[in-house]
């Protein structure tokens, strides 16, 4: 947890956002709301019910799956194409509950081989073509890759010429959903007791140093066989398979996976005891060894809180190797559950027995020493986790989180040497419309976020919205910005800016040339107008005054959501010219947020000369002229 109270600054631009959000302060609350700036937009030539993405790292591309249609669109280049995939045969669903079902809904875009794979649920009829160069392959039969209708509980990973999943190969039988190897290496699946309702999150597979050790990962939700009232319903897990595992040498164990384990994964907060025992998603962050690979588990809890655990592979592998099976006392075969086999061999039969009917083991994995607690929980309902590690000006490296929300926005949360900062709030779809999907590019430092009708490519440093403010943009503790040359610049455009992301004290870092001083708007008025004074609220931990002529005129309290803070001039007179300040104060730091000379007309005219006049300035006099008539 930040120790600091966090604070917000920054550009507020949608007002409507505001309202909704003072309401849940937390210690993680975002310092900065911001639109995304430099972002690029993709807009779907119609709207997509189920959309799926695909983006391949360091390039600037988007496929989206649609339905029957593929859409391509490049950000750089502004290429973009659709290609058809209409259903084949018609009427292969046995009992079409919706229109729908007689459609082909693209489930799955993936690099496969040197093109890509495309499948769809052909309308009850799973189809996959191979894309090579805009040219797709005759179709081949998807089943067990694509499902038959649109379905969520579904994974497939697409590991080399290996393909797992966790979709069912046929529209009738197979209720109990099983997690397959369905291209590579023979087929296998997991024996229907080893999961109880499973809720399937996401997967990965891991390279150790042997590779008869390869491992898959796979992350999901089950029921709790604890049914006593207290226990939490659905508990969250991490299973373990060998890649070289062979299946079983029995007739009913052939087609077996024979290396599954599975083991809890814990994230309960130690201070309050609070349990967050539903995994909404993982990110997988890969490190040269593969021990220190990490897993950021998001989990959110029955009341609508979010928690972040990190876990390393080392530890979970350390589980999955020194545990006692859950319930079993006798001795362990030479071979132990869980354990793989060198290339070729089979799992003695002996060792498969214990784990089928043993498939838990007794310890369950927590989050990384030495704390063993959540990274940091808030209020927020967070969807999507995404990782991105970025190298400061310091040459430091610093994670930031991308937690995607359910009103269509990403918080922006970095680990920084004494706790977790929430430092922004990036309303991406403006509509608040659900983020089906957040992937990021750690090459080129962005995110695609996409809706069911659109795609943004959004930079991750954005140091614009810190407006070439010194105090604003060190205050921040941005590592993708810094301060140099009276600008807020990105360390991806200069490595050498200054920046603040330990624990010094940041004054001093910014001079006083950085604030430019005497920078007022001159706004001419005429006399007897109204006129109104807007302070755009950054901060729901800030106080906003406006001063006139140094003297206080008007306090913004901000406890109460309130789009800006206005002062109101009912009928300008000669005592209202003059200076006007808008000034935000939180923990003592105080920036100058709107400056503005109001003028008065004539006097203004008079200095300059009537030559300057402009079209726009004639028809002001004109008015006032009509004003003053009509008062008079
Ligand atoms: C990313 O792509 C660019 C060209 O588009 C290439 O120059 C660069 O080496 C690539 N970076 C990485 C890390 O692959
Ligand atoms: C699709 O690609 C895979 C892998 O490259 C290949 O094994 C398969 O034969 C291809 N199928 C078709 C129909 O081209
Ligand atoms: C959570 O538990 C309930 C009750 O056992 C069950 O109905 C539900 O499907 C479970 N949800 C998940 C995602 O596992
Ligand atoms: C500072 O900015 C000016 C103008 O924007 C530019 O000409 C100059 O090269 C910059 N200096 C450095 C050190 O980046
Ligand atoms: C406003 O007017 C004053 C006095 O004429 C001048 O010094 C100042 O530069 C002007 N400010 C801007 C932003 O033009
Ligand atoms: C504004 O003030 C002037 C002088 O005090 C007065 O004559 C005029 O009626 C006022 N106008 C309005 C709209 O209140
Ligand atoms: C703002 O709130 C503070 C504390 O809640 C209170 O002391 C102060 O009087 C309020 N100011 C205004 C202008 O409402
Ligand atoms: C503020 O200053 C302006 C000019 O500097 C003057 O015209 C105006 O009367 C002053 N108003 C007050 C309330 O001090």
């Amino acid at each position: 947890m930040g120790r600091r109270r966090p604070v917000v600054l920054g550009l507020a631009l949608w007002g409507c956002l505001l309202a909704g959000w003072a309401a849940g302060r937390s210690k993680v609350n975002p310092r900065i709301i911001a639109a995304p700036q430099g972002a690029k937009e993709y807009v779907l030539p119609r709207s997509e019910k189920y959309p799926v993405f695909y983006h391949k790292e360091n390039t600037s591309a988007i496929y989206i799956g649609g339905e029957g249609k593929l859409y391509y669109y490049d950000f750089a280049t502004y290429e973009n194409y659709v290609e058809d995939f209409p259903v084949k045969n018609e009427g292969q669903c046995m009992m079409p509950g919706s229109p729908e079902d007689n459609k082909n809904y693209l489930t799955l875009v993936e690099k496969y081989g040197d093109g890509m794979l495309v499948c769809g649920t052909g309308a009850c009829s799973p189809t996959c073509w191979n894309l090579t160069q805009r040219k797709e392959s005759t179709p081949w039969d998807g089943r067990g890759i694509a499902p038959f209708t649109p379905d969520s509980n579904t994974l497939v990973v697409v590991d080399g010429h290996d393909i797992y999943s966790t979709i069912k190969k046929s529209q009738q039988n197979g209720k109990i959903p099983r997690f397959r190897r369905v291209r590579g290496g023979g087929e296998l699946y997991t024996s229907d007791t080893v999961m109880q309702n499973p809720q399937f999150v996401k997967a990965t597979t891991l390279r150790h140093e042997e590779p008869h050790q390869d491992k898959i990962y796979y992350f999901f939700r089950e029921d709790n066989p604890d049914k006593s009232p207290e226990a939490p319903r659905n508990i969250s897990r991490v299973a373990q398979l060998c890649k070289e595992d062979k299946g079983g040498t029995g007739s009913l164990s052939a087609s077996k996976w024979t290396t599954f384990l599975k083991a809890s994964l814990i994230c309960v907060d130690p201070v309050t005891k609070g349990n967050f025992n539903w995994l909404q998603d993982v990110f997988f962050v890969p490190a040269s060894n593969w021990r220190h690979s990490k897993v950021y588990g998001l989990f959110t809890n029955t009341w609508g809180s979010s928690a972040v655990c990190v876990y390393s592979f080392g530890d979970i592998d350390n589980v999955f190797r020194t545990s006692k099976l859950k319930g079993y006392n006798g001795p362990n075969p030479e071979i132990k559950p869980g354990q793989c086999v060198s290339s070729g061999q089979h799992t003695p039969s002996e060792t498969f027995k214990i784990a089928d009917s043993h498939p838990e083991v007794q310890d369950r994995v927590e989050p990384l020493s030495p704390t063993k607690s959540p990274l940091f929980h808030n209020k927020h309902r967070y969807q999507k986790i995404g990782v991105h590690e970025v190298s400061a000006g310091d040459g430091r490296r610093y994670n930031v989180l991308y937690l995607a929300t359910d009103k269509g926005s990403i918080h922006k949360v970095v680990e920084l040497p004494e706790g977790v900062q929430n430092i922004m709030e990036l309303q991406v779809f403006p509509k608040k419309d659900p983020i089906q999907s957040m992937i990021l590019d750690h090459k080129r430092a962005m995110l695609y976020v996409g809706s069911t009708d659109r795609v943004l490519e959004v930079p991750m440093a954005m140091c614009g919205v810190y407006r070439n403010n010194c105090d604003s943009c060190l205050l921040a503790r941005d590592p993708y910005c810094g301060w140099l040359n009276s600008s807020c610049q990105s360390v991806y455009l200069n490595r050498e800016v200054h920046q603040n992301l330990n624990l010094d004290p940041w004054q001093g870092k910014c001079q006083k040339g950085d604030i430019k001083e005497n920078d007022y708007q001159n706004i001419t008025v005429v006399p007897f107008s109204r006129y109104y004074l807007n302070c755009p609220i950054e901060s729901h931990y800030a106080t906003y005054n406006w001063y006139h002529n140094n003297s206080l005129i008007k306090t913004c309290n901000t406890t109460h959501p309130q789009q800006d803070c206005f002062h109101f001039i009912q009928n300008v007179s000669h005592i209202h010219y003059g200076h006007y300040v808008c000034i935000s104060e939180e923990d003592g730091f105080k920036q100058a947020l709107v400056k503005e000379r109001l003028v008065n007309q004539l006097r203004f005219m008079s200095q300059k000369g009537q030559a300057t006049m402009t079209f726009a300035s004639w028809l002001q006099l004109l008015l006032m002229v009509v004003l003053v008539e009509l008062f008079h």
